[in-house]
């Protein structure tokens, strides 16, 4: 059996009976009584990625993380005893946010409307005036905290103030597969954010099968990531693992770069992502390319709910979907790179973001043209091929987690009552 013949046999649905083969329905994509039930059910009561161990390495070093689906940002903080602490941006006093740098180097944090101060382990330590207060207890006065985790350099929280998992179990199977991955050699950072209309899960869609690339990006990324030996764009391998998947995608490695490509691939630190180009120094983890498939290009490591790490052998960037309605979410992006020790290096960087940048607004403005069919109700099923499992999957974890949320509160609840 040649590349060719392999690919297109590979049944990847099939592994999974428990997802079916029928039409799935749009209607947890558009519905805003469901979206509320997500925001009960899943987004209130697991770990969501806020950054990196190295956004605040020193004692004193704190940032900022905006959270947009709940309208506030919460402060990360590197006390004396080491420890990373997320808290909420608000005084105990009045509710002002005690700090308004995005990010920096403190030994409290002092409101700035009253003055009343905060030691960097969250302690109120200063109340000017103190005596003209009746009764003020200032060990119950401190910064509100949440719940902080870290998993191989990314600092996560939650904001149920006693999460039903520890971070290690909720990333489970698929965080223990990826553990070892480099992510801490790419320090130096890019980010692109953007306010999408559409469903989030349907952003998180786009990144989980590559059916579209031969057509949407036949002007980016087509020939890299698909080619003459796999001309509908399907996947190496799908694994579920959990409420998380990992799409290994499939590279075209007789792929000639245009003269500007071949200058930028030539001088990048480690290669850029839409290259197809392995950097063999790289060990890879367990969970990438799991199947050591030779024309591997990358691994599209979903965690659920909201957070997707993209994983080349030399480089690695992540998406991050906040929800704001059922039909309108924040996209953050951030890409990771080995930090650029010359000029070309840096042309090779600039090249690789504006690439990535420019595939993705492909996705973005055609996800915007299916939510106002699926707002309208023009469109009542979709028809998911083989190789959209990762959406199959991703629906049924969806309404899973809702559902069995609900029905912890009211065991009568039934399952049919779910849109
Ligand atoms: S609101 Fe912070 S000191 Fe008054
Ligand atoms: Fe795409």
């Amino acid at each position: 059996m040649n590349a060719k013949q392999k690919i297109a046999a590979q049944s990847l649905t099939g592994r999974h009976p428990e997802l079916g083969t029928g039409p799935v329905s749009t209607d947890i994509y558009c519905d805003p009584q469901f979206y509320e039930r997500e925001l009960t059910g899943i987004f209130r009561r697991t770990w969501l990625c806020v950054g990196r161990v190295e956004q605040a390495p020193k004692v004193g070093d704190f940032f900022q993380k905006d959270l947009p689906t709940f309208g506030f940002a919460v402060i990360i903080a590197r006390a004396k005893d080491q420890k990373l602490r997320a808290f909420f941006n608000v005084c105990h006093h009045r509710g002002n946010h005690v700090e308004l740098r995005q990010s920096g180097h403190c030994v409290a944090f002092t409101c700035p409307f009253h003055g009343w101060t905060y030691g960097l382990d969250g302690k109120l330590v200063g109340v000017p005036d103190a005596s003209g207060f009746f009764a003020l207890d200032k060990s119950q006065l401190g910064l509100r905290q949440l719940a902080l985790d870290v998993w191989e350099g990314f600092i996560f929280v939650n904001i149920d103030p006693a999460p039903s998992q520890t971070l290690a179990a909720a990333m489970g199977e698929q965080g223990r597969d990826l553990a070892g991955y480099a992510f801490d050699g790419g320090t130096a950072v890019f980010e692109y954010e953007g306010t999408i209309e559409c469903n989030w899960k349907c952003m998180i869609d786009s990144f989980c099968e590559t059916y579209h690339v031969p057509i949407l990006h036949k002007h980016s990324v087509k020939e890299t990531l698909a080619g003459p030996d796999n001309p509908y764009g399907r996947l190496i391998d799908c694994r579920l693992k959990g409420p998380h998947r990992t799409m290994s995608v499939w590279g075209n490695m007789a792929y000639t770069p245009n003269p500007v490509q071949g200058l930028a691939w030539q001088y990048s630190p480690g290669p850029a992502v839409t290259s197809g180009v392995r950097d063999e120094r790289a060990v890879l983890p367990k969970g990438l390319n799991e199947t050591r498939a030779p024309n591997w290009s990358l691994d599209v490591a979903v965690f659920f709910p909201n957070w997707l790490i993209v994983m080349g052998s030399g480089m690695y960037f992540t998406h991050q979907m906040w929800p704001l309605s059922a039909n309108k979410v924040v996209w953050q992006m951030r890409g990771f790179l080995r930090p650029a020790s010359n000029a070309a290096q840096r042309f090779g960087q600039e090249n690789a973001m504006v690439e990535l940048r420019d595939a993705v607004l492909e996705d973005c403005n055609t996800l915007e043209r299916i939510q106002v069919s699926l707002d309208q109700g023009l469109i009542t099923e979709m028809l998911y091929h083989d190789h959209e499992i990762g959406l199959r999957h991703q629906y049924h974890v969806v309404k899973q987690w809702v559902e069995d949320f609900e029905r912890s509160f009211n065991p009568d609840h039934s399952a049919q009552e779910a849109p």
